[in-house]
């Protein structure tokens, strides 16, 4: 079994592409995560988890999910994450993860997607989106063949940098940068609620037409991303840039 986590639909996109060459089936997370409950799931084939990478790491409400969730059956896991570049030293925290948990890990493999931290940079060109799905596609094809064979995947070599950036950098920005804050809609804002139905924390509330923002967000970028009628900013950062949003996957054709 597949089960993902995704704010803007590029680990959704690969987990339909990894399920469709594996034939297996795919569970969004968000449906346990919205109502702060555990799963239980089981699944015979080896389980893969698909989530993006927040500053250099599995993002922690993903990890507490994990943590409080059964998966019976089989013990051996994969772990994708999409990545708008890299991942950094993840690998070691998420081999930890799985020791805690009892499973075998059979590999954490990086899969570079179109960055959609539009927060902190410019989202990519459709174009040059377009393209990275492309590659991303042709590299999920080639890697589930490899998950088909059981085989395992060695961790990318890491550097100190990378030890950095998962470490202090990682700490850093869950204590001072994650903030909701400064989330607000602009006078274009219908309240149509579509930014708290599809918020996979269940953090946006509706009250007199607008959303307001509870304090567990995680930057997933689902709501300022999907909104119909651009209305949502996040103080300056965002003005004036383009939003991002995965396309659907398409088994065939595309
Ligand atoms: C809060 C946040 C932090 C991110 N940190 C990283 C990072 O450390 N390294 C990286 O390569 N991409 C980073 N990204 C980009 C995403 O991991 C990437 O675009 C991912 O594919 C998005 O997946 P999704 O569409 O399933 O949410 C970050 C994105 C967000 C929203």
């Amino acid at each position: 079994m597949i089960v993902y986590f995704s704010g803007t639909g590029n680990s959704r996109y690969a987990a339909s592409c990894l399920a469709d060459q594996l034939q297996d089936t795919v569970q969004d997370a968000a449906l346990w995560i919205r109502q702060d409950q555990p799963a239980a799931l089981h699944s015979e084939k080896p389980w893969i988890f698909v989530s993006p990478t927040y500053a250099w790491q599995l993002p922690r409400v993903f990890v507490r999910f994990l943590q409080r969730s059964q998966f019976t059956g089989s013990s051996e896991v994969y772990f994708f994450m999409t990545c708008g570049a890299e991942i950094g030293a993840s690998a070691g925290a998420v081999r930890a993860l799985c020791a805690e948990k009892g499973w075998t890990c059979k590999g954490v493999v990086p899969v570079p997607m179109p960055d959609n931290y539009i927060i902190m940079f410019p989202a990519p060109q459709p174009e040059e989106a377009q393209e990275q799905i492309r590659q991303a596609r042709e590299r999920l094809c080639q890697l589930a063949k490899k998950v088909q064979a059981g085989q395992y995947f060695p961790d990318p070599p890491i550097s100190v940098m990378d030890r950095i950036k998962s470490g202090i950098v990682n700490q850093m920005f869950y204590r001072f940068y994650l903030r909701s804050k400064s989330f607000y809609t602009t006078a274009a804002c219908i309240g149509c609620g579509h930014c708290a139905d599809i918020c996979p924390l269940h953090n946006i509330r509706i009250r007199d037409h607008h959303p307001h923002w509870d304090n567990h967000c995680t930057h997933c970028m689902a709501c300022i991303s999907e909104c119909p009628v651009r209305a949502i900013e996040y103080g300056k950062k965002t003005k004036g840039k383009a939003r991002y949003r995965c396309i659907t996957y398409a088994p065939k054709h595309q």
